[in-house]
């Protein structure tokens, strides 16, 4: 039996669901999946460090209600986050990366990879700075290093994006995309078509625990932006970065617009689109559209998302799935998990062979 250990870095929405996923299901995974996993050290800007190389009990860590720097009261405990200290030195066989998204220049998540990565470690993470901002080095180091760095949850949370686009439609000839990135964006344009005001669609929005920590990113664009050169980059071998993705969100839609989108058989909808250029250049956008209502994307709805591909054997193909949400987000976690361990296994019977 398999037993990845790993180390927590950040202890919000997402963390906490992977470690209640971990205490209800590990035996389950361990039938089913062929592996477990062992909490061996968590950390949080909020409640301190904690290292227990035996593993902590995921369940206890859930249900105990910590105050702040509370997980110093724990053996092996601190209330200080200890991040680099946690990430260099825990036993861990995994870092899963799950802080808050910085847009500006991904830190101090791009860091926190680093450190992993340079130390042996695998990254699963399901933040997007690192992934859009430092992308192309992480992965490098990740190679150098001889680890994975997994990041499936950046885009839409659980429901397969990036590896069902690479694995699944390779040598389908992938032209391009375009998706409802956001769930937050869609949610509340929805609730605008019900008549609710921009404001507290935004607030409901939160309160459900879709929006980022500063929902601007969600109502301006940057986050759909960020995702937008993820899948150019990973799926359309571009190299963009954020400032190159032009980028318009939906905070000027008036209700007359979506009440005059309505009256011409149509709704708005927050659109982020890559596609690849006759010169082989890749142009990648974020902006409101106005589509009938009999488009692949207009009745999606509520904070699903979903992305069409454009492919040149299949056409177009969608998938459409939560885009946001702490269980639906954990997942991705344990599916970036998941790929590691189907590629040590796969490593393991090559050098059998
Ligand atoms: N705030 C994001 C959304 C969460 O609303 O879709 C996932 O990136």
């Amino acid at each position: 039996m398999t037993v990845y250990n790993i180390a927590l870095i950040g202890f919000g929405g997402v963390n906490r669901a992977l470690a209640e996923l971990i205490a209800a299901k590990n035996q389950l995974w361990e039938r089913d999946l062929g592996f477990r996993l062992n909490i061996v050290a968590v950390s949080d800007l909020y409640l301190g460090s904690v290292i227990s190389p035996n593993g902590l009990d995921a369940r206890t860590l859930v249900e105990a209600n910590f105050a702040k720097g509370g997980f110093g009261q724990l053996s092996g405990g601190s209330a200080e986050a200890n991040n680099e200290t946690i990430i260099k030195t825990a036993p861990a066989d995994i870092i899963v990366e799950a802080t808050f998204t910085n847009p500006k220049d991904g830190e101090p998540a791009v860091s926190h990879c680093r450190w992993a990565l340079s130390s042996g470690k695998h990254v699963v993470t399901t933040n997007k700075g690192p992934v859009a901002i430092a992308g192309q080095e992480l992965k490098a180091l990740a190679q150098a290093n001889g680890v994975r760095f997994e990041y499936e949850g950046s885009v839409m949370s659980g429901t397969p994006v990036i590896r069902m686009a690479e694995k699944t439609l390779a040598g389908a000839e992938l032209e391009g995309f375009e998706g409802i990135l956001n769930g937050t964006s869609n949610f509340v344009l929805g609730r605008m078509e019900d008549g609710l005001d921009f404001n507290s669609a935004v607030r409901q929005a939160q309160e459900l625990g879709y929006a980022e920590a500063d929902p601007t990113a969600d109502v301006e664009g940057f986050d759909v932006r960020l995702k937008v050169v993820i899948l150019a980059n990973e799926l359309l071998g571009a190299k963009l970065k954020p400032e190159d993705v032009s980028c318009q969100g939906i905070s000027n839609l008036s209700a007359t617009d979506i009440e005059n989108a309505a009256k011409a058989n149509s709704r708005w909808k927050l659109i982020g689109s890559a596609v690849r250029n006759a010169d082989g250049s890749v142009t990648g956008t974020v902006s409101p559209q106005q589509l009938p209502l009999e488009h692949s994307l207009a009745a999606v709805s509520g904070a699903t998302n979903a992305i069409s591909f454009n492919t040149g054997l299949l056409g177009s193909v969608t998938v459409t799935g939560p885009g946001a949400g702490r269980i639906e987000t954990a997942y991705a976690l344990l599916s970036d998990i998941v790929a590691i361990h189907t590629a040590q296994n796969a490593a393991a019977t090559k050098e059998a062979a």
